[in-house]
């Protein structure tokens, strides 16, 4: 069995070392509750490169999984790689598509990518000089701060009101600190969005099926922006032909175009997708796997994960993953107040899962042989069932065998589908 590191301690390393863990024998850094139920946790954090290159030889790891975007960005696949490790996950340079949201763009427009019209601005005059005239050309816009920003550096605005607002925060209070200090200003776009993941290597890609999350906190698309509060898979307005065209217009090019300038990208590409009219416009590229599309999705997935992911580690074009016909569901169980700030340390009590169900820890802890909560994002529920109806009655029916004070979560997740 080929063993396997994978860097990080979220609900997308959970899924992820869950489902490798039927192809592979895997190794987590730091992983979670979650992951040491399948895997051998290893206290190392992923801002420890020389920890985790020692841990690769200890172990003789096969290839290494990079969760989350701030290490990819920081550049850890560059130090692994120039150790002779091999890793699944872009270098630094490429890494930038999410970095950067002014660089996405450029490479975007570069590429020919379908996207929103757009400019960069770090002058805050001029930044509300170009809403107004958007804004008298009949257009509404999206403030994004250029850095990554956790997911709250795009602020949709309705009015100029809202935008300048957004403008001011970022760019003259500095809100978000150095993400905010450039902001990209493009077009309002309007229509149905999903995440298509692409396993990318040796200049080809593979792309896992559609997915939806819910970046809202509360129902009806309410309330703040999070990481995101559920998914689910396939997305029935998304039909196989069009994801095809998606894939043709939105990943392919800006594949070619990296190729183009010598970044050779080794790692899941994840490309948010807005609909309008008929045409897949990209929103964004995040250089990693989704959270918390990913636990949806492996719940959806046969074999051949842990070799598609070692064919790009390895900078080869990965072959087929098994993806089932069924559907999945995921449900996230948040703390109270999240996305704000919230209390950790709450006891969780688990009560037994149906079948079908599993949970992805996200943000827990065991504390003196205790689970507790530590984070915004706790726990998610993924249920798989033959449709999308029937796995979604059953994710809510699990979500109440998750219980720890003021736990909440959205109940129209996979609703509308
Ligand atoms: P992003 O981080 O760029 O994906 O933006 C977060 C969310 O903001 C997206 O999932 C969309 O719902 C929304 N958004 C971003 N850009 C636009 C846009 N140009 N038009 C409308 N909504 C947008
Ligand atoms: N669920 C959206 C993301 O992972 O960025």
């Amino acid at each position: 069995m080929p063993k396997v590191l994978v860097v990080g301690s979220g609900g997308r390393e959970h899924a992820l070392a869950w489902k490798l863990s039927t192809e592979a024998e895997i190794f987590a850094a730091p992983g979670n509750p979650g992951t040491a139920q399948i895997a051998t946790n290893l206290p190392i954090s992923a801002g420890d490169p020389e920890a985790l290159i020692e841990a690769c030889r200890r172990h003789a790891i096969d290839f290494v999984v990079v969760g989350p975007e701030n290490p990819l960005i920081e550049g850890l696949s560059d130090i692994l790689r120039n150790a002779g490790v091999a890793v699944f996950g872009p270098s630094a340079q490429a890494a930038r598509l999410e970095g950067s949201k002014a660089f996405a763009k450029e490479v975007m427009v570069a590429a020919g990518v379908p996207t929103a019209e757009h400019r960069n601005f770090t002058d805050p005059e001029a930044a509300r000089g170009y809403t107004r005239m958007r804004f008298d050309q009949g257009r509404q816009v999206a403030v994004k701060a250029s850095g990554a920003a956790l997911g709250k550096g795009v602020v949709v605005s309705t009015t100029i009101e809202e935008a300048e607002d957004a403008i001011e925060s970022m760019l003259t209070r500095r809100e978000l600190g150095d993400a905010g200090a450039e902001i990209v200003i493009e077009d309002r776009l309007i229509g149905p969005e999903f995440s298509l993941i692409a396993l990318c290597g040796g200049g080809g890609f593979l792309c896992l099926p559609p997915a939806r999350d819910y970046k809202r906190a509360l129902d009806c698309d309410r309330g703040p922006n999070t990481g995101g509060m559920g998914s689910y898979s396939p997305v029935p307005d998304v039909d196989p032909d069009f994801a095809e065209r998606a894939a043709e217009e939105v990943v392919a090019p800006i594949l070619r175009e990296l190729s183009r300038r010598g970044l050779d990208y080794r790692g899941a590409l994840f490309a948010g997708i807005m609909v309008q009219e008929g045409r897949p416009y990209c929103l964004e590229y995040n250089v990693r796997f989704g959270d918390p599309e990913t636990q949806t999705l492996v719940r959806r997935m046969g074999s051949g994960l842990c070799e598609a992911l070692r064919a790009c580690a390895e900078g080869r074009t990965p072959g087929a993953v098994a993806i089932g016909a069924h559907a999945a569901v995921t449900v996230v169980v948040a703390s109270a107040g999240y996305p704000g700030p919230v209390e950790k340390g709450l006891p969780i009590e688990l009560a037994p899962m149906p079948n079908d169900v599993v949970i992805f820890h996200s943000g827990t802890e065991m504390i003196a042989g205790r689970l507790v909560t530590a984070g915004g994002r706790v726990i998610g529920v993924s249920a798989s069932a033959p449709t999308l109806e029937s796995a979604r009655i059953k994710a809510y029916e699990a979500t109440s065998a998750v219980r720890f004070r003021g736990a909440r979560w959205r109940t129209d997740i996979a609703v509308t589908a």
